[in-house]
């Protein structure tokens, strides 16, 4: 049986996390995860991510606010995963790399063999060393002068003046940003990960898709675009770096001392260590080997488009480089990366400093997670860049969510609740047999299965317009039926019609609670429990099955409540002013 092995990027622990990283990376490796438990079965679907706890940036700001690093990234982490949890992201494990117990020993040890088997290079080259603190200043803890537009707060490793990509060494006239001294130039010892060596032994003929043993299932363009320039200058990267925080290298590198691995290099690995986590939160350690070593395993990446290079080309050749360092059995290669494009807000990105992002505190006081989990989804950045708009979000909640798929339901169990007293009524079955038939029917068959051929496929705005194309049809079912009418007639074969009616829209119901829960999973469990009795009639955590055959009379049936409250024009305009008013304050 295939087994899913799906991870999210891991967040750094340095900052809120905002909308537009939940709509890259999270929310739709959420959906896909729900739809996996419900279509695979839940043990075949593992779902880990964790926050990513070292690295310059980290470090650099921990000392800048006089905190120490562990408080520091305690801090973050703890805040990304209130979000994650607003949002109801269902990961099995979310750990962090300064946290997990077992994060130190794999990272050492993916070291050690790409070490042995000669995918290493060790070199010594000068780099900025401040005499003030006697410390290496990696990139970012340098400010100087441009080389290339002369701007005078150009960093160590970007100017934000001219985006060029700056080598420390050319800054003109760096500055500690710490200790505010002038640097000197002192040789330190590095290790570069081979790169090119790799890409000959096997990391090319992975991604051609000619490795039998190594899968893939097809690259997206813009990751495939991205790859190919990447591959047409490929270099060695070094991957240690002189830093007081981070994984060390292992004992026994001689020279190794002080120095801790590049946080590039050590954060995929905790993709690694939080299943070892898991695997012994399960009580049984062990068990990281089958989704990690598993022939049968897809790993899946759910990454940024600024994540590319990592998961595609370095954390690859990480993976294939251990060769049989593990117990003699190779390590799994990414089956598929779906990198998503930017999110942005209302035309401009997504920048706390600039005020330009959504409270989430205010945010989930007063608006419902499901509808965010839709519309964020519904408009995720698959193919393009794209973004939130509050009016947006109006017209997903009022005109989708609530009019498509909350009215159906009302108007269904408000009926049945008037004219067959709150239960299932009695019907004949040829009459159900000819109703089956009816075209509103059939359409909402074809789009309720191309919700889920788009999920497997990855396609998570097209599964979302299957979804309410689906509901539509139902509720042109419903309309074109004219119950109501049916109810009235002296003919008892209308009456009979009325009866085949509310037989299948609450076959139908229960239907579109199942495809609907990966996406809302709250609402989809109200719906259920709406349907009372009826939702018995199928395991709501099964995907496979269509809508039932037939429903039972006389199973009770829930009130029908609101699944989706509509939010008001005045209440979006309060949102974009309430927006307006926060960037202004910040500038
Ligand atoms: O870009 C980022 O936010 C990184 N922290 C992502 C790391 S993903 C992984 F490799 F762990
Ligand atoms: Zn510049």
């Amino acid at each position: 049986m295939t087994r899913y092995l799906v991870t999210s990027a891991l967040p750094y622990a340095n900052g809120p996390i905002h909308f537009g990283h939940v709509a890259g990376a999270y929310l739709p490796a959420d959906v896909y995860v729900r739809y996996l438990r419900m279509a695979k079965g839940p043990e075949n679907v593992l779902y880990v991510c964790g926050t990513d706890e070292h690295g310059v940036a980290i470090t650099l700001k921990a000392e800048q606010e006089g905190l120490d690093y562990r408080s520091y990234v305690d801090r973050w982490h703890k805040d990304i995963k209130g979000l994650f949890d607003r949002f109801g992201i269902s990961f099995d494990m979310f750990s962090g790399t300064a946290r997990c117990k077992h994060h130190v020993d794999a990272s050492q040890k993916f070291f050690l063999a790409l070490h042995e088997h000669g995918f290493l290079q060790e070199r010594t080259e000068e780099q900025w060393f401040s005499e003030a603190t006697s410390r290496f200043l990696p990139d970012r803890y340098l400010e100087g002068t441009c080389p290339n537009c002369d701007f005078n707060k150009a960093r160590g490793d970007e100017c934000p003046q001219c985006g060029t990509w700056v080598d420390a060494k050319e800054l003109k006239n760096p500055v500690s940003l710490i200790d505010g001294s002038n640097p000197v130039l002192k040789p330190t010892t590095h290790w570069y990960l081979d790169l090119p060596k790799l890409k000959e032994q096997g990391l090319g003929a992975w991604y051609d898709g000619e490795d039998a043993a190594h899968p893939i299932k097809g690259w997206k363009p813009n990751v495939d675009g991205y790859v190919q320039a990447m591959f047409k200058d490929l270099h060695e990267r070094p991957i240690t770096r002189d830093l007081p925080w981070g994984v060390p290298l292992p004992e026994g590198i001689e020279g190794g001392e002080g120095k801790v691995l590049y946080v590039w290099f050590d954060a995929p690995i905790g993709y690694l260590s939080a299943t070892m986590e898991w695997a012994e939160a399960q009580g049984e350690p062990e068990a990281w080997k089958s989704w990690w070593q598993g022939e049968d395993t897809r790993l899946v990446h759910f990454i940024g488009k600024d994540n590319i290079a990592f998961h595609v080309v370095v954390f690859p050749s990480m993976l294939l480089g251990q060769k049989d360092a593990w117990e003699g059995k190779a390590m799994v290669l990414p089956w598929a990366v779906p990198a998503n494009e930017f999110y942005n807000l209302q035309g401009r990105k997504f920048s706390t400093s600039n005020g330009w992002y959504l409270d989430n505190d205010h945010f989930f006081a007063n608006f419902d997670a499901d509808a965010a989990r839709f519309h964020v989804l519904m408009s995720a950045p698959e193919t393009a860049d794209s973004e939130f708009s509050w009016q947006e979000f109006q017209v997903t909640n009022n005109a989708l969510l609530a009019d498509k798929i909350g009215n159906l339901a009302s108007r269904v169990l408000k009926f049945a609740g008037k004219r067959y007293e709150g239960h299932t009524p009695e019907v004949d079955a040829a009459v159900v047999d000819d109703l089956r038939h009816h075209d509103s029917l059939q359409e909402a068959d074809r789009q309720f299965e191309a919700v889920g051929t788009h999920l497997e496929a990855q396609e998570f705005r097209k599964s979302c317009h299957a979804l309410v194309a689906g509901s539509a049809a139902l509720n042109q079912f419903f309309d074109a039926m004219e119950p109501w009418k049916l109810a009235k007639s002296d003919d008892e074969t209308e009456r009979a019609r009325c009866a085949a009616t509310i037989e299948r829209c609450i076959a139908y119901l229960e239907l579109l609670s199942r495809r609907l829960s990966p996406y809302c999973p709250g609402a989809a469990g109200r719906l259920r429990s709406m349907l009372g009795a009826c939702a018995d009639l199928a395991d709501g955590s099964q995907w496979g099955l269509g809508a039932v055959s037939h429903v039972p009379a006389g199973l009770a049936l829930d009130e029908a409540g609101v699944l989706f409250a509509k939010i008001d024009d005045d209440t979006i305009a309060a949102e974009c002013e309430r927006l307006e008013q926060q960037a202004a304050a910040q500038a």
